[in-house]
């Protein structure tokens, strides 16, 4: 069976690590075709729109798409890309490597968070003069929707410990609703759960983050928590994610074009890598996906590395050592 997937390389460094990505898709014994998109800033700037309607059709008609990084039009082209595969979920995995320098070396966290309403609703006004207001939008389908994503999650995956991150005895309706509908999606499933002030466990993730595992997370507490736990493990270098919906899916790093370091071929390629890795899963292609992730956890422990790991390496070595264990 053939897979048709959607490759948009984007902007700056997705230039550089999308490529890096097919090299190890093609180590891999799964037949894929790769169908390639345009979308960011560059074509902004050739052709008057940053998501061409092709590109749209290309993710839309793909069994799942493969995206590098925008520029400034970041949430022209990706939001409405994480539309057209109808994700509800957003999956961010933070880990640390043992073999680098992470400030929490024990950190092993998935944010699973609600991708498609909350304050990210797009539902802003401004009433009159220095008086504007956002509408936070909470539905109990897809509050229900990201929950039971998220305990299915971390039953398959092994993590015992699973975490609904709200802010409930402020926002008493709208995280009210996303509380008990979690809730009562752990319950039914007899599952073990926790429930935690979303700020208070900003602190306890940075003080002991070995404590969680899953974390279910309405749309901006998921944002900024993942954000706060790249920190934690080192870098957005490493950081990959998964945009899930219900028959389409599109995977891509958590980091963005780069600009500083774009054109210098030195971008780190795992989060990229690690990305194509979670879309094997996705397709049914486990195994594989495991053992993408086991030959860059073993080139991050004997090198070569990319300078934000403390390497002097470029994206082609790092990415040839990685096709070289696989
Ligand atoms: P960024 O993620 O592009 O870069 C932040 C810092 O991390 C920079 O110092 C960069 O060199 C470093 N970095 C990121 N990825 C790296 C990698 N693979 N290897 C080595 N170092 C890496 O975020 P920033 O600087 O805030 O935004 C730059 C542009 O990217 C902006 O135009 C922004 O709109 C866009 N952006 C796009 C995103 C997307 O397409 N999903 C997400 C975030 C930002
Ligand atoms: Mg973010």
């Amino acid at each position: 069976m053939t897979h048709e997937i959607a490759v948009i390389p984007g902007d700056g460094i997705g230039q550089e690590v999308t490529p890096a990505a097919i090299d190890v898709l093609e180590q891999v014994p799964v037949d894929f075709d790769f169908v390639y998109g345009e979308a960011g800033d560059a074509v902004l700037e050739e052709r008057g729109e940053a998501l061409p309607d092709e590109t749209r059709e290309i993710a839309a008609d793909a069994d799942a798409t493969l995206f590098g990084a925008a520029g400034e039009t970041a949430a022209d082209v990706i939001l409405p890309l994480r539309s057209v595969v109808g994700s509800f979920a957003n999956v961010r995995p933070a880990r640390a490597y043992p073999s680098l320098d992470a400030v929490q070396p024990q950190t092993d966290l998935v944010f699973i968070r609600e991708n498609t309403e909350g304050v990210y609703a797009g539902i802003e006004s401004e009433i009159t003069d220095g008086v504007t207001t956002c509408t936070r939008v909470i539905t109990e389908e897809a509050s229900r929707d990201i929950a039971e994503y998220g305990f299915t999650y971390a039953k398959q995956n092994g993590y015992d410990d699973v975490t609904i991150a709200h802010k409930a005895n402020v926002m008493r309706t709208t995280d009210g609703l996303f509380l008990d509908v979690a809730e009562s999606v752990g319950d039914e499933r007899g599952a073990d759960y926790d429930t935690a002030l979303m700020d208070a466990l900003a602190m306890h993730l940075i003080q002991r983050p070995e404590e969680y595992g899953v974390v279910i997370c309405p749309n901006l507490a998921g944002d900024m928590l993942s954000d706060l736990a790249a920190g934690l493990v080192g870098g957005l270098g490493l950081l990959p994610s998964a945009n899930i919906g219900p028959d389409n899916a599109l995977f891509e790093p958590v980091h963005g074009s780069a600009p500083d370091i774009a054109g210098q071929g030195v971008a780190n390629p795992s989060a990229m890598i690690l990305s194509a890795a979670m879309m094997l899963d996705h397709l049914g292609y486990g195994e594989e996906g495991d053992r993408v992730r086991a030959a860059v956890e073993d080139v991050l422990e004997s090198g070569p590395l990319t300078p934000d790991l403390g390497g002097d390496a470029g994206t082609d070595a790092v990415t040839d050592a990685v096709v070289e264990r696989l």
